[in-house]
């Protein structure tokens, strides 16, 4: 509908098939190749910092930067400082629109960062700040016509695996409604989070409106989000710490309070024996292993129709085996690392504990040096089988039978999750149905279930998958401000 279009464009991007492209990016990402960036927290007051500490490129080790974390004295500085945006919705839609154009021309270092500190390729990099994009653009055009008033003082905790789109979405979505953002980006991604918050202000928010306090979730996220001046949390990661939050919430804030939050997934496909298997084949690739697993909207489980899982995983296994490993700042390379030590090791075990039940069918060979972990396709009796997302490049697959659909559909349900879902097949029918049957937030059809497209595609889950309302939609900004009733005429 025209709420959801609108006059806005979305950004252009660049096209690696392009040479033109190509050497621009070479011209202006390459020179960051070895640069030792900051972050610090950026603060309406001055800054007292705690223990620095090295950032290290996933793929190779190398020095990136250095990170100040916030104090606890620079947390209180936030929250005393921080002050509503006196600006009218048009002015701040103008600075917002504004730092979009910033982004677009700072991309050298902005693509050089998503390489080395958050392990991006070089395609999943243009995605992100795309994204980013998008975001500031839409949510300016949204806060325009937005009724109601800003809450206050809002709270943005973000994760590493979108350090860029996710983190300005947040951002940008409280700024147009017109609230103060105090931003704690992920421990993993505070450069990308420092460069950002640079260019918000370059463009002209002011500093009282946006601060940055990066630093660690139990300590600065937690001090974020029980403090009563707090208004509002806008949290993406994980269903736990979601959970979390909410506890702290409630214990301190006033209940009004809204928690804005997305959450993690168990994201299903089901490939019946009517679809196209060279498209399913390459969607199941993208969809699973593309950013290395590490997409909340990934897909985790595949179902596919017993008369032809034979044929497809045969197909999948070819495909996979042309799969580029890698450092991730090679265009060549298809997937890089997983974000650190800590998520390899725990997705290293969970696969050994699979291999140990022979239940591993397929598994490439992981480059030497980096966090890197091979995609692999695991043999599970169902969805059920899975008690955690596992965030990283692991396919589940388990073959179906015909009569099992609602079947499969009710599993999937059952999980509790409910984000993203692709479907392969021919039968309109079969479309509408499961459609009607499942509870998850985004269903792609025929296509994979990744890369939702800010005002086209709104973005966000079911159940433990998010509270909503869609991240990219029309209803988003809403949340972010007080809606009055307009009082009865006498
Ligand atoms: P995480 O929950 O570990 O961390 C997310 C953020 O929360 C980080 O900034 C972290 O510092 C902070 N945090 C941690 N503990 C906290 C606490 N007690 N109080 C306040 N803040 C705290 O998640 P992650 O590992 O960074 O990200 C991966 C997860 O995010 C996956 O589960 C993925 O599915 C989910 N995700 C969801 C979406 C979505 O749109 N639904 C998008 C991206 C990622
Ligand atoms: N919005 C991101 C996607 O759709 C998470 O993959």
């Amino acid at each position: 509908g025209p709420r959801l279009f609108g006059r806005r464009t979305n950004s252009k991007g660049w096209d690696l098939t392009d040479s033109a492209d190509l050497a621009a990016i070479a011209a202006a990402r390459d020179p960051h190749e070895t640069t030792i960036f900051d972050a610090r927290p950026r603060l309406a007051g001055s800054v007292a910092g705690g223990q620095r500490i090295e950032m290290r490129n996933p793929a190779t080790g190398d020095h990136v930067g250095n990170v100040l974390p916030a104090s606890t004295p620079d947390v209180e500085t936030a929250l005393a400082r921080a002050q509503i945006w006196e600006a009218s919705a048009m002015e701040r839609a103008a600075i917002l629109r504004r730092a979009a154009d910033l982004y677009e021309a700072e991309f050298g270092p902005i693509f050089a960062l998503l390489a080395r500190e958050a392990g991006k390729s070089l395609a999943d990099a243009v995605a992100e700040l795309r994204e980013a994009v998008d975001f500031l653009r839409y949510y300016a055009d949204q806060g325009e016509s937005l009724t109601g008033a800003p809450r206050g003082l809002f709270t943005c905790i973000s994760p590493w695996n979108f350090p860029l789109a996710i983190f300005t979405g947040q951002i940008a979505a409280a700024l147009a409604a017109g609230n103060a953002v105090l931003a704690k980006p992920a421990e993993q991604t505070p450069l990308i989070a420092t460069l950002a918050v640079d260019l918000l202000h370059r463009a002209g928010v002011p500093a009282t409106a946006l601060q940055l306090l990066p630093g660690d979730g139990p300590t600065v996220g937690a001090a974020l989000t029980r403090d009563p001046r707090v208004n509002g949390v806008c949290f993406t990661g994980s269903t736990e710490t979601a959970l979390l939050i909410r506890k702290s919430m409630a214990d301190h804030l006033d209940p009004t309070a809204p928690l804005i939050a997305e959450t993690g997934g168990l994201n299903a496909m089901l490939v019946d024996s009517t679809a196209l298997p060279e498209q399913a084949v390459r969607d199941i690739l993208a969809a699973s292993f593309q950013s290395a697993g590490q997409r909340c909207s990934a897909l985790r489980c595949l179902y596919v129709q017993e008369d032809i899982a034979d044929h497809l995983l045969e197909m999948l296994s070819g495909a996979m085996d042309e799969l580029t490993l890698g450092n991730p700042w090679h265009l060549a390379t298809d997937i890089g690392p997983v974000i650190d030590a800590e998520a390899q090791a725990d997705i290293r075990a969970y696969i050994a504990a699979a291999r140990a039940e022979g239940r591993v069918v397929k598994e490439l060979t992981a480059p030497e040096g980096g966090t890197f972990i091979a995609p692999t396709v695991i043999r599970v009796s169902g969805i059920a089988q899975m008690t955690r997302e596992i965030f990283g490049p692991v396919l589940h697959v388990v073959p179906f039978k015909a009569s099992e659909i609602d079947a499969v559909i009710d599993a999937v349900n059952a999980t509790g999750y409910g984000l993203t879902f692709g479907l392969h097949t021919r039968i309109d029918d079969r479309v509408q149905r499961i459609i009607e049957r499942l509870h998850v937030g985004n269903t792609y059809v025929n296509r994979n279930q990744i890369g939702a497209v800010v005002g086209s595609q709104p973005f966000g889950g079911e159940g433990l998958s998010g509270t909503g309302p869609k991240a990219g939609g029309p209803d988003y900004l809403a949340r972010f401000s007080v809606q009055y009733q307009p009082a009865a005429p006498e």
